[in-house]
């Protein structure tokens, strides 16, 4: 059976980059769940539609090649138009159900014959792979979020304000979090990483501790 770990946690908490590095260090396939729901909103945002049309966005979710979209390029899945539109369709039961079938293949059979998988995104401990071996649940708080999206919107030359970013932050948590499907929650068995006071490198190391303590204790 492949090794799971399930990195969960809110939006810019830093668990897409944790779960990144930490794969890479183990030799596992990663998988960010976060572009399943991000493509799924952007294909009904090019039809013209509304991501929060339950028709629309199932009959998207439904549709989506997930296996051809993670090979292929995502740069423009990063955007927050995506984002957001990823948020609304994400609320819809019937999204979640259509792109659970290729997030528990991954699990069971990682691509490239790897001995494990780390996929991250908000319900993998609770939904996706109540299983895993290794849970985290990444936090901070939400200004040190709301900083660290400023300061990379600010590189990417866009204009915005941190008070502008921060409210968009807020409204995204509340919507992830108080969705009847699929809550942005820890699960009982998830250990809490809180990166607000850690840059990259010492989140990794923290995430690489927890990996080794949780495996030691199987
Ligand atoms: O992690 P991200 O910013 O790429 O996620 C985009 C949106 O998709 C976010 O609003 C929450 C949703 N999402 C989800 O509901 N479940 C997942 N497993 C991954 C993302």
């Amino acid at each position: 059976m492949p090794i799971i770990i399930a990195i969960d946690g809110p939006s810019a908490s830093g668990k897409g980059t944790i779960a990144r590095k930490l794969a890479a260090h183990l030799g596992f396939a990663y998988l960010d769940t976060g572009l399943l729901y991000r493509a799924t909103g952007m294909a009904v945002l090019r039809t013209g539609g509304d991501p929060s049309d339950p028709v629309l966005a199932e009959r998207a979710a439904r549709a989506l090649d997930a296996a051809g979209l993670i090979q292929g390029d995502v740069d423009a899945l990063r955007s927050d138009e995506a984002g957001v539109a990823a948020s609304k369709v994400a609320a819809v039961p019937a999204v979640r159900a259509a792109l659970l079938k290729f997030q528990q293949d991954f699990c069971a059979h990682p691509p490239a014959g790897a001995a494990g998988a780390v996929l991250d995104g908000r319900d993998i401990g609770t939904v996706i792979a109540p299983h895993a071996q290794v849970k985290i649940f990444v936090t901070a708080s939400a200004e040190a979020r709301a900083e660290r999206r400023f300061r990379e919107l600010q590189n990417r030359g866009l204009a915005t304000t941190y008070d502008a970013v921060l409210a968009d932050m807020k409204a995204r948590d509340a919507r992830d979090a108080e969705r009847a499907a699929a809550p942005t929650k820890p699960a009982a068995d998830a250990v809490l990483l809180d990166t607000t006071d850690l840059n990259a490198e010492r989140a990794l190391a923290a995430a690489i501790r927890i990996v080794e303590e949780q495996r030691d204790g199987d």
